[in-house]
């Protein structure tokens, strides 16, 4: 069996559905549980999952809508930007949410009137949240959503929208990727709308991932979030998951991979999910036949790791400044971590409060968080070892 570059089926890239999503039937069965009660009209909990990046949370997230959308759930997708706002860009998904639902001819005037209430809620909330385009089907109601104020508007509309997917006998499930990015003030609009819609028994639901530092600030947000919401870990895959992401979508196309050969793949990748897509590929492009063998991996590592410099790790150290840099690299010295504040400055010759702002500006990027408190960890899988790599030697220190 010759291996055929075409017939490539591994798919390293943000967002890039796996040929085989391993490990999480659990977590999917959990939130399809969840998102049947809602509709059922019973208590059920909120989801939000957090993991570093790569995981594999943004596919979940797809996976987990498509299965939603098969069950006749109605749904809407958006990702949480690093500039705008959460009315901007939950308000088109929500109309057109509406719109479906408004097709439902028991559902119709609830959903027409939703959709007043949108545009209300656009309309009054334009000053403050100037970034906000979204069509309006119908005039706004006088006192609907129309307050001005994110927070009541926010639950007049979710309430509105609720009793509409309620009379259709369905649920609405909203699917927001990058949580971790929304503005305290709109998260917390968001938790106290979904609270409410939840004490009414209304079919809305929140199905969230983001970073690990998306937990800490929902509790900010709102201190009762904690209870309100399940924040499930998409982690690393555990030895057996890893091993099917491999050899499954291999085994698949009719391509065997000796047992030593998985080994080495899994302890490279410990088993993070974009890892373990980037070596999958680049060892079926150097293996020359079936099975793949160990040497192949060894082989292929220089290229995996190669690419996951110019790509995955990339695109984030391009974002930061100087100080940012430099405050990672210094991290980096001392290992993958989490590292005290007082370690790290202690690196870079510095007091630790002269560098709050700094530190401050990369959790806000996304690219570390706080474990614990005084506790600072990358967001980013083996992120040090890049480090390392990308600012070689001493003279980061200078
Ligand atoms: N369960 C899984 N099994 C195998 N590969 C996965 C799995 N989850 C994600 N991947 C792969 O990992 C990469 C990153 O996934 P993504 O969802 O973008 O991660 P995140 O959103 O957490 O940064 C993609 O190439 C994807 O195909
Ligand atoms: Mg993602």
């Amino acid at each position: 069996m010759v291996m055929d570059p075409i017939k490539n089926p591994y798919s390293p890239g943000a967002g890039s559905q796996p040929p085989e999503l391993a490990g999480r039937d659990e977590l999917r069965e959990m939130i399809r549980i969840a998102l049947e009660r809602v509709r059922a009209g019973r208590p059920a909990k909120s989801v939000l999952m957090v993991g570093l990046r790569g995981a594999g949370k943004t596919v979940l997230l797809d996976r987990i809508r498509d299965d939603a959308e098969a069950s006749g759930i109605q749904t809407l997708r958006v990702e949480a930007p690093e500039s705008r706002s959460l009315p901007a860009i939950l308000a088109p998904q929500l109309r057109q949410a509406l719109l479906r639902l408004s097709r439902n001819e028991q559902a119709k005037d609830l959903a027409q009137r939703a959709l007043r209430g949108l545009a209300g809620f656009a309309k009054a909330l334009k000053v403050k949240y100037q970034d906000i385009e979204v069509g309006f089907d119908f005039e706004p109601e006088p006192g609907l959503a129309d307050n001005g104020d994110l927070e009541h508007d926010l639950q007049a509309l979710l309430e509105a929208t609720g009793a509409a997917a309620k009379k259709a006998g369905t649920a609405l499930a909203m699917f927001v990727d990058e949580l971790q990015y929304v503005e305290e003030a709109e998260l917390a609009a968001l938790i106290t709308a979904l609270h409410r819609a939840a004490q009414h028994r209304l079919p809305i639901v929140l199905v969230g991932a983001g970073l690990p530092q998306l937990r800490g600030r929902m509790g900010e947000a709102k201190s009762y979030a904690e209870r309100l919401f399940d924040f499930p870990e998409v982690g690393p895959l555990p030895p057996l998951a890893a091993r099917i992401a491999i050899a499954k979508p291999a085994e698949d196309e009719g391509v065997k991979v000796n047992e030593d050969a998985l080994q080495c793949i899994i302890q490279k990748t410990q088993g993070y999910p974009y890892f373990l897509q980037e070596w999958g590929k680049h060892t079926w492009d150097t293996a020359t036949q079936s099975p793949i063998t160990l040497r192949d991996v060894e082989v292929a590592s220089t290229a995996a790791i190669a690419a996951l410099d110019e790509s995955f790790f990339r695109v984030r150290f391009d974002r930061l400044t100087p100080s940012e840099k430099k405050y990672l690299r210094a991290m980096a010295e001392i290992g993958p971590g989490p590292h005290r504040s007082g370690d790290i400055a202690e690196q870079l010759g510095r007091e630790v409060t002269s560098l709050g702002p700094t530190r401050n500006q990369l959790i806000a990027k996304g690219m570390i968080w706080s474990p614990s408190h005084g506790d600072t960890a990358f967001t980013v899988p083996m992120f040090d070892e890049f480090m390392r790599r990308i600012m070689p030697g001493d003279d980061w220190k200078t």
